[in-house]
């Protein structure tokens, strides 16, 4: 159940605010280490915030590897050898371009100066964009001169190891993907799957962003949601359409509306060292048309890297055609904080219901993580308390994200639970006590029902 709303329209700079104070009001998003002053680039996720990240989780590894034959599961750990950077490229080239404002010595990333100003700095070196700067004579933000465009390596170090003299630096993850190549020959030992087939993994990557900002857009610490699809070199392109469809696919199933949302075929010049092909899927976010997610086809740069450099063949055997080869690689890769914004700026709605403005979240029943509110109409009448606790235990048994909440007036309890973004609230009043039914109010339209207690769970699964 997800209505398309024509109420979502608030001016777009205004959206971001609004849609962020309900969020921290609702408890769903709250900025990190907040009582210390926050620390930029960092998000806690709130009560309502974690349980929707895990509708999201786990709608994600039931479409992208559950549902599938061909797929396999992992977590790999967040630290890994250093060499695994060496081999991927990151040490060497995983970098942002950094500009610092001469006066305040406030760094920026150069492409973003140059995008404001008009200019496309996408694929073009810190060499050149220094020189754009110079030429078009570019100021900082706060009118200051630039100092000169230096690549600014975007992994976060760390020390493995108790002596500080012996101590391993190494790195926190920047991606996911790294930790399905380098367990790739496990899965093929110990699993002997046929190609083509995936690996799909769920976790933390870390980057140390020169500006993170937009709210959760651009973190310092985030999720990933990647899978990494081994095929034939020739059958590359047939895949990179399959996996393209069950992207589409996933943004219907996450309720987000395609109008939105929109695939960005990135030009040859600007593709990742190790990409071919790459498609972004980019979403309408109110500060601009960006990315939302990618689909890459990896090559087979990857694998041959870890081989180089492990000195171990990461290979397959094909048994019905004794070749030997390294297969190439698919990669949809979703950002699981960028899927949350997404929903939450599709979902916020102002509209005006019985004469009074209101914000709701139209959340769809699949991600919201209250399906179902049930209230006593009013809590000092504990006849109805402990009726609405008995609907509430008995409804718990069909749908497990419910709540009980008595807190404040009726009208007050609804306006919490659009906020929330509850798709229903289920009302047991005086006349409940005679006639065992139920209100049952939905979300969107505000309309109220009675239902028969008995046939309460069948129709709030039946209407989701
Ligand atoms: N393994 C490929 C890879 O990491 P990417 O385009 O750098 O590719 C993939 O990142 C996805 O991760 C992005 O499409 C986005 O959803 C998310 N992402 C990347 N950087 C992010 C950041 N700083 N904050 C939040 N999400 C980010």
């Amino acid at each position: 159940m997800k209505a398309n709303n024509t109420m979502n329209q608030l001016p777009l700079d205004n959206k971001m605010d609004a849609l962020s104070a309900l969020l921290k009001r609702r408890g769903y998003i709250f900025q990190g280490s907040l009582i210390y002053g926050g620390l930029a680039g960092t998000y806690d996720y709130g009560p309502y915030g974690s349980l929707l990240r895990e509708n999201l989780k786990r709608l994600w590894w039931h479409h992208f590897v559950y549902s599938r034959d061909d797929m396999y599961a992992l977590d790999a750990s967040i630290l890994m050898n250093p060499s695994v950077w060496v081999a991927s490229g990151h040490v060497g080239g995983f970098s942002d371009p950094l500009v610092e404002d001469l006066k305040t010595h406030k760094r920026y990333r150069a492409d973003h100066l140059l995008e404001e100003a008009g200019i496309d700095g996408a694929g073009k070196s810190s060499e050149e964009m220094n020189a754009i700067l110079r030429e078009k004579n570019i100021k900082s933000p706060d009118g200051n001169p630039l100092g000169d465009v230096r690549d600014f390596n975007m992994m976060f170090e760390t020390k493995v190891g108790a002596a500080e003299d012996t101590s391993l630096v190494t790195y926190l993850r920047p991606e996911t993907a790294q930790g399905i190549f380098v367990n790739f020959k496990n899965i093929v030992d110990t699993f002997h799957p046929k190609l083509p087939f995936g690996i799909g993994q769920v976790g933390k990557a870390f980057r140390n962003e020169i500006t993170p900002r937009d709210f959760i857009f651009r973190l310092r610490e985030m999720e990933q949601m990647e899978v990494e699809y081994f095929v034939r070199e020739d059958e590359w392109e047939k895949h990179f359409e399959e996996w393209r469809r069950v992207m589409w696919d996933w943004i219907d199933l996450i309720g987000l509306s395609r109008d939105s949302v929109s695939e960005h075929e990135i030009d040859s010049a600007d593709l990742a060292h190790y990409s071919k092909r790459t498609i972004d899927f980019e979403f309408a976010y109110p500060f601009g048309v960006k990315e939302l997610y990618g689909l890459a086809y990896r090559t087979n740069y990857d694998l041959s890297k870890h081989s180089e450099h492990s000195g171990v063949k990461l290979e397959y055997f094909d048994e019905s055609t004794k070749e030997r080869f390294i297969p190439h690689v698919i990669e949809p890769s979703l950002g699981l904080d960028r899927t949350m914004l997404a929903v939450f700026l599709d979902a916020y709605t102002v509209d005006t219901l019985n004469d009074e403005s209101r914000e709701y979240l139209n959340l769809s029943w699949n991600v919201a993580p209250v399906k179902v509110a049930v209230f006593p109409l009013l809590k000092n009448k504990p006849e109805l308390v402990e009726k609405a606790r008995d609907v509430f235990t008995t409804l718990r048994k069909d749908i497990a994200e419910i709540r009980f909440d008595d807190n404040g007036n009726i009208g007050k309890r609804y306006r919490r639970q659009d906020e929330i973004g509850t798709p229903f609230c289920v009302t047991v009043d005086f006349d409940t006590l005679d006639d065992d039914s139920v209100t049952v109010r939905e979300r969107n339209s505000g309309k109220q029902i009675r239902v028969p207690i008995s046939e309460l769970s069948s129709h709030l699964l039946s209407s989701r």
